[in-house]
């Protein structure tokens, strides 16, 4: 499949490219975009056939429904019932890289995979509002990785995952967070997080005044897509939560192996390793990190070895995809 290269990384040349993805949009074609968060691959939401060509796309099962994006609340009032008492705290955090789960109105249903809810979004980032305004629909976009490899946050991810699989890629500002959107569910009297993300609890809890994380983690999945395997590298990556017994493990082994750590535990390291960043802000950490899992897969390294971190603030959403797509030893 041939794939057009839009370029807005020369913001100048947005609007020429209006036409383009409107007519790509309206004939149930992908586009992959840099949101504020990852980067997504999206198709009209209102259309089962874009949406069945988004899952096909990805390989992902049928059973894991998609994040429909908004530039406006109008859009978002055709996509979902918004409950009238959570607005204004929407007002607060949208646009942003927060999914609020809704009673469906207008999706498709092959979006929901045949739930009656509807998973939505008024994505930050400026390419990604500009790209939904000029399609003129909502779309339905799930991160734009193949099922269970990690999420693309850098455009030289996007270029080479999804060139001659999809209609096309924007090139753009890349994710300002690096991390996904936290998803939350607003049926009770707060809202309850189901996937942590780049809005931390705290975030979450000052626009809606109290907000708690799902409890049942450990019974059933909180959402469809966390029975599946996500955000792993094709090799093996190996958690080692302490840093102290990160250093001394890494320093001892031998083979094929990199680690992947903050720049303050690499520089004590005397080999190469993948950098997640300077971790006195953890939010450096959340940009670097699906990044550092796809350099990984890049590589000629046949495994790899990260560090933990503090599980608070952002750092309860960064650890939540480490633990995922590593195993702790
Ligand atoms: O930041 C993000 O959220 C990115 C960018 C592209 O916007 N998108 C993203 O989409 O991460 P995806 O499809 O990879 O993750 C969507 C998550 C899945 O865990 C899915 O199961 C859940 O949201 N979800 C979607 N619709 C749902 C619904 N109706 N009820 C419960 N969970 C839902
Ligand atoms: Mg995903």
């Amino acid at each position: 499949m041939e794939t057009i290269l839009i370029d807005w990384r020369n913001r100048k040349e947005r609007d020429a490219d209006a036409e383009l993805i409107r007519s790509i949009v309206e004939r149930g074609g992908l586009i992959v975009f840099p949101t504020e968060t990852v980067f997504g691959i999206g198709g009209n939401a209102f259309s089962d056939e874009a949406c069945r060509r988004i899952f096909k796309a990805k390989g992902r099962p049928p059973d894991n429904p998609l994040i429909v994006h908004v530039s406006s609340y109008e859009m978002a009032g055709k996509v979902a019932e918004i409950p009238a008492r959570i607005i204004p705290a929407l007002k607060k955090m949208w646009p942003g890289p927060l999914t609020v789960i809704m009673r469906n109105r207008g999706a498709s249903t092959v979006a929901t995979a045949g739930l009656d809810t509807v998973a939505v979004r008024m994505p930050a980032g400026p390419d990604a509002a500009a790209m939904i305004e000029f399609a003129g629909v909502p779309v339905a976009a799930p991160s734009a990785n193949m099922a269970t490899r990690p999420s693309i946050t850098r455009n030289e991810d996007a270029v080479s995952q999804f060139m001659g699989r999809t209609d096309a890629i924007l090139l753009g500002e890349e994710p300002e967070y690096g991390i996904e959107s936290t998803v939350i569910d607003v049926s009770g009297d707060f809202p309850v997080i189901m996937r942590p993300g780049a809005y931390t609890i705290d975030d979450i809890s000052s626009a809606f005044g109290h907000a708690e994380y799902f409890s049942g983690y450990m019974e059933k999945p909180s959402t469809p897509g966390m029975k599946y395997r996500h955000y792993s590298p094709s090799k093996p990556l190996y958690l080692i939560r302490d840093e102290e017994r990160f250093i001394n493990m890494v320093s001892s082994i031998t083979g094929n192996f990199v680690p992947i750590c903050s720049d303050r535990i690499g520089r004590s390291l005397e080999m190469d390793y993948i950098s997640l960043g300077n971790d006195s802000d953890m939010y450096n950490v959340a940009k670097r990190l699906f990044a550092a899992m796809n350099e990984f897969d890049n590589s000629s390294y046949s495994e790899a070895y990260i560090h933990g971190f503090p599980e608070n603030g952002i750092g309860y959403s960064i650890m939540n995809r480490i633990k995922k797509a590593s195993v702790e030893i």
